[in-house]
């Protein structure tokens, strides 16, 4: 057993696991991810609307994103599932192994089945719990949470956990829709989490809040009546499916929200900033980053940002970056990091992981 718990095993289906009085962790086993094909430059950009390269990077460090396209079969259940299939390999699983799949997403293919379904259907994971969780850019961090609650009450043992948006559907490629198209990009993350006999490990603090007055801030309405009765329209019209943001109002929120849930994670187990080896965070805008790391005092390694090649992709972002951190072999068993999401809602989460 190494020194901080050996991961459990695959179980039976079957074998409904029980903590049966005993103390269990969680351990993030594998991660992986997916991206669309279609790469989407600012200078693509440039060619549609009334915008520049320079803008685009001083403003959000961004300099191109993926767009999923149909024609490849770029769906959120498929690239959701080659995430989750990416992660199992990194686990050395199978998806028969699973007994949950969690996926949070906030643009499912259809409003039924649940995207989980249809991963769980693509990979032949057979017969098992799977459900969608909703909560935009928070979500992925949500069901971090989620799971290993799941986990540590003996519900669930080997756990599927995707991010997968395909937000660009919704997204107005017209100068009307110039401060939310420069933005935004498509692809999933997923990691493979497992019960531990080391209850050390897993979250240690979490946080997760949502202020539903403030949805008008960031919404994608069906019907004209799902517009708020106050909602100025001017400069956006009525864009039915179009997604609307109030991007500085957003914007203010999102960089003293983000430094303030910092440091009630960290006071939830009285550690310092320093303490922790990563800071995993949405990636909705370098500089909303940018601002929190100097808050903190934070070396540059330490908060990894990579919105320049992929823009701000929902609840994939997460994913994305934890992955590609591990991938690169910078995170090891026993390390603190910290996962970070805030978005529509408005919502804002946190999970603090002892790996
Ligand atoms: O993940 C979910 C949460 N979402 C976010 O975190 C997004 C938060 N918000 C943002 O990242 C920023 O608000 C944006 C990147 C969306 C916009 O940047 P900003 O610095 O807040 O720009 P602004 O909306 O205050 O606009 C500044 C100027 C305006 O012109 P005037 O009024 O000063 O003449 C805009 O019309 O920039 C103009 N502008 C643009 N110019 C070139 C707006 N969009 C563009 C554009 N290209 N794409």
């Amino acid at each position: 057993m190494s020194e901080h718990g050996a991961p459990l095993g695959p179980i039976e289906k079957s074998s409904v696991h029980t903590a049966g009085g005993m103390r269990v962790g969680a351990t993030i086993l594998g991660a992986g991810m997916a991206l669309p094909r279609t790469v989407f430059t600012n200078a693509d950009l440039e060619k549609l609307i009334d915008t520049t390269d320079d803008w685009i990077q001083q403003r959000t460090g961004i300099r191109e994103r993926r767009v999923a396209r149909r024609e490849y079969g770029e769906t959120t259940a498929s690239l959701g599932a080659r995430a989750l299939q990416a992660a199992l390999d990194d686990a050395g699983m199978r998806p028969t192994d699973l007994d949950q799949i969690v996926v949070a997403t906030t643009t499912p293919d259809m409003p039924t089945p649940a995207t989980a379904c249809q991963i769980a259907a693509m990979l032949g994971a057979g017969t098992i719990a799977g459900f969608d969780l909703n909560a935009a850019c928070s979500g992925f961090v949500f069901a971090l949470n989620t799971v290993d609650a799941l986990i540590r009450s003996g519900v669930a043992r080997n756990v599927g956990v995707v991010g997968s948006d395909l937000i660009t559907r919704y997204v107005d490629y017209t100068n009307r829709g110039r401060g939310t198209s420069i933005l935004f990009g498509d692809g999933a993350g997923a990691f493979v989490i497992a019960g531990s006999d080391d209850p050390d490990r897993g979250v240690l603090a979490r946080a997760m809040h949502t202020d539903g007055s403030r949805w008008p801030d960031l919404f994608i309405p069906r019907v004209e009546e799902d517009y708020p009765p106050d909602f100025d329209h001017e400069g956006h019209g009525v864009d039915i499916n179009c997604l609307h943001m109030n991007g500085r109002a957003v914007f203010k929120f999102a960089v003293s929200t983000f430094s303030d849930l910092i440091q009630e994670t960290l006071d939830k187990v009285g550690l310092r900033p320093e303490d922790v080896d990563h800071y995993v965070c949405h990636q909705s805008n370098k500089r909303i980053l940018d601002a929190a790391r100097e808050r903190f005092g934070l070396p540059e390694e330490k908060l990894h940002i990579n919105i320049d090649r992929y823009g701000n992709t929902v609840a994939a972002s997460v994913g994305l970056c934890f992955t590609e951190l591990k991938n690169a072999g910078r995170v090891r068993p026993g390390q603190l990091v910290m996962f970070l999401g805030f978005g529509a809602g408005l919502t804002w989460g946190s999970s603090l992981w002892r790996l």
